[in-house]
């Protein structure tokens, strides 16, 4: 199997010190070993992503807010070299270019934007609306993935898989809209998150990129602490939708998938 010869220093700015492993020099090896790059990977379904690639072999490329508080993704990169952390806050554009310039010329086979919020819920009531709040929430979960896979697209194109996921929610489906007002800050970004991937998708498909939207359905993630609903284990959930992304081709490119592969009304 492929193994990095050496490691780089990325990060130039003082808390965006990580290292990640250079691509090797021999063509046959490079072209065998994939390499996925997920956002917020420190917990959560994005943790689940980081642990199930690790464990296929692929070069993983872990990124989180704060690696200094990323245990397990430090214990995960201290047994296996192929196994990277980076600092990667998506809402900041710094953060990106930095990043983006580091890998420049790796290329990445997957992107999993994943991380999310959902925004404080009391800020997201009538008479209480945080409209500064609510910009949070779609730099992170609309504008951060667009940012993150505009840097990254040539990495992506470079790549023999040309993916891109994203981590959507059937909470942000007008088709399947049922039950009581909730969450709206949450449920629009994601939304816009659709189209706003499914336009992109449109745009990069003469450049062989495949653009998902895929629905993990309630997993039992810091997210959902509190909520009383049936939940999924992060393993169940990434399982389900690492088959969804394995088995997507071109000819996918702009569906939003729920886990189990079905395709989900926008
Ligand atoms: N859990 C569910 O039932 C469910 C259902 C539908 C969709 N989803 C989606 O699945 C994705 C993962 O959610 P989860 O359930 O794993 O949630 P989670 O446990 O709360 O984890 C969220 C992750 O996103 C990261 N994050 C937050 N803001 C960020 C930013 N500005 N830059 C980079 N990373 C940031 C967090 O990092 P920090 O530790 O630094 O905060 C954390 O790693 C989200 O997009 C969510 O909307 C989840």
């Amino acid at each position: 199997m492929f193994r990095p010869t050496s490691k780089i220093i990325v990060a130039l700015i003082a808390s965006c010190v990580v290292a990640l492993p250079v691509a090797h020099s021999a063509e046959t090896e490079k072209s065998a070993q994939k390499t996925v790059l997920i956002t917020g990977a420190n917990r959560g379904i994005g943790l689940g992503f980081a642990q199930v690639y690790a464990k296929r072999g692929w070069r993983v490329i872990a990124t989180t807010r704060d690696p200094a508080q990323a245990t397990e993704l430090a214990q995960l990169a201290a047994s296996n070299a192929d196994f990277s952390v980076a600092r990667l806050d998506v809402a900041s554009a710094q953060d990106v270019a930095v990043l983006a310039a580091a890998l420049r010329g790796q290329p990445i086979d997957l992107l999993i934007n994943n991380a999310g919020i959902s925004g404080n819920i009391r800020s997201q009531s009538p008479g209480k609306m945080d409209l500064e709040s609510f910009g949070t929430v779609l730099a992170v979960n609309t504008i951060g993935p667009l940012r993150v896979a505009e840097a990254l697209l040539p990495n992506v194109v470079a790549s023999q898989d040309k993916k891109i996921v994203n981590i959507s929610t059937s909470e942000a489906s007008f088709g399947m809209d049922g039950g009581p007002g909730r969450i709206p800050f949450y449920r629009a970004s994601k939304s816009a998150l659709n189209m706003l991937m499914l336009n992109y998708a449109k745009m990069v498909t003469d450049r062989g990129v495949t653009v998902l939207l895929v629905n993990p359905g309630p997993v039992d993630t810091d997210m959902m602490k509190g909520a009383r609903m049936k939940l999924e284990s992060v393993e169940s959930a990434v399982g389900q939708m690492i088959t969804v992304i394995d088995k997507a081709s071109p000819a996918d490119n702009g569906k939003f998938f729920n886990l189990d592969g079905q395709v989900l009304p926008w």
